[in-house]
């Protein structure tokens, strides 16, 4: 399994282990989804089994739950947990402004609910998710099944006005049927190429009856940390800019398992 880890692989990693030094004992931790995040969720299960640590993790999908679970971090659920201290997740693209794109990975609800409800976000990502302008990663937007035809023709509309370069829409399938999240709805993805105000384009989305939520998470990270193949971290702080780079311990390529995304 080791044998085919990239320079990719590598960086998730070592944005990963960056991220566990925002875990203390006795918090409440978002698990975020995707390859990234299941590169965390592997090495905090690590420190619960090797040094003992004691936090609780609140996941964001399905896929999540039962990773960190067979890994043995103890879990609740947000209705149990209320308010969590920190939520470590992954991101498609990422802006200078840590404006995200999430939801490739099509846990884009819960991602959103559980970030919303921590004191702290803080993203984990390899040098490729960095962006100049959010866009060239489709867009994911939940609908409800109800209507969805009518919704993604209210979206439509709602593009027609909006700053972007592109405006191809296409519902997201997985074995020939259509993609159905974890809370039972579709996934329309929007091709924009570009976009102009994130802001503006989330808001507007959102106000569309059948849209549930959107992948643009703006003004929702506090921290990004960029690893790379190296070991190499560049920490972006919200409030404080851009911290730099600091190295984090990369283990031989044979102690490194690739978890299930
Ligand atoms: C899951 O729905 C997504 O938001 C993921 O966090 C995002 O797609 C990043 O995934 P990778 O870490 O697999 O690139």
């Amino acid at each position: 399994m080791t044998d085919n880890l990239t320079g990719s692989d590598r960086g998730k990693y070592a944005a990963s282990k960056a991220a566990l030094e925002f875990i203390k004992p006795g918090m409440k931790v978002g698990l975020g989804t995707g390859s990234t995040a299941a590169w965390f969720v592997q090495l905090l299960a690590g420190k619960v089994n090797s040094e003992g640590l004691d936090i609780v993790g609140v996941p964001t999908s399905s896929r999540t739950r039962d990773l960190a679970a067979s890994l043995g971090i103890k879990l609740t659920t947000l209705e149990d947990a209320g308010w969590l201290d920190v939520t470590v997740d992954g991101a498609d693209e990422f802006d200078a402004n840590l404006n995200l794109i999430k939801g490739g990975g099509g846990a884009l609800l819960q991602e959103k609910i559980v970030a919303s409800a921590s004191n702290q976000m803080v993203v984990i990502s390899d040098g490729s998710k960095q962006v100049d302008t959010l866009g060239a990663f489709p867009l994911p937007i939940e609908v409800v099944k109800f209507g969805w035809r009518s919704t993604e023709s209210t979206v439509e509309e709602v593009l027609e006005g909006a700053d972007v370069a592109n405006r191809r829409i296409s519902l997201r399938e997985e074995n020939g049927a259509p993609y159905v999240t974890d809370e039972g709805h579709y996934i329309l993805d929007l091709h924009l190429n570009r976009i102009g105000d994130p802001r503006g384009l989330a808001e507007a989305l959102n106000r569309i009856p059948g849209v549930v939520e959107t992948g643009l998470f703006v003004l929702m990270a506090d921290t990004v940390l960029v690893g790379y193949e190296d070991g190499n971290v560049h920490t972006y702080d919200r409030d404080r800019g851009d911290l730099g780079r600091h190295k984090v311990h990369m283990p031989s390529k044979d102690s490194l398992y690739v978890p299930g995304a």
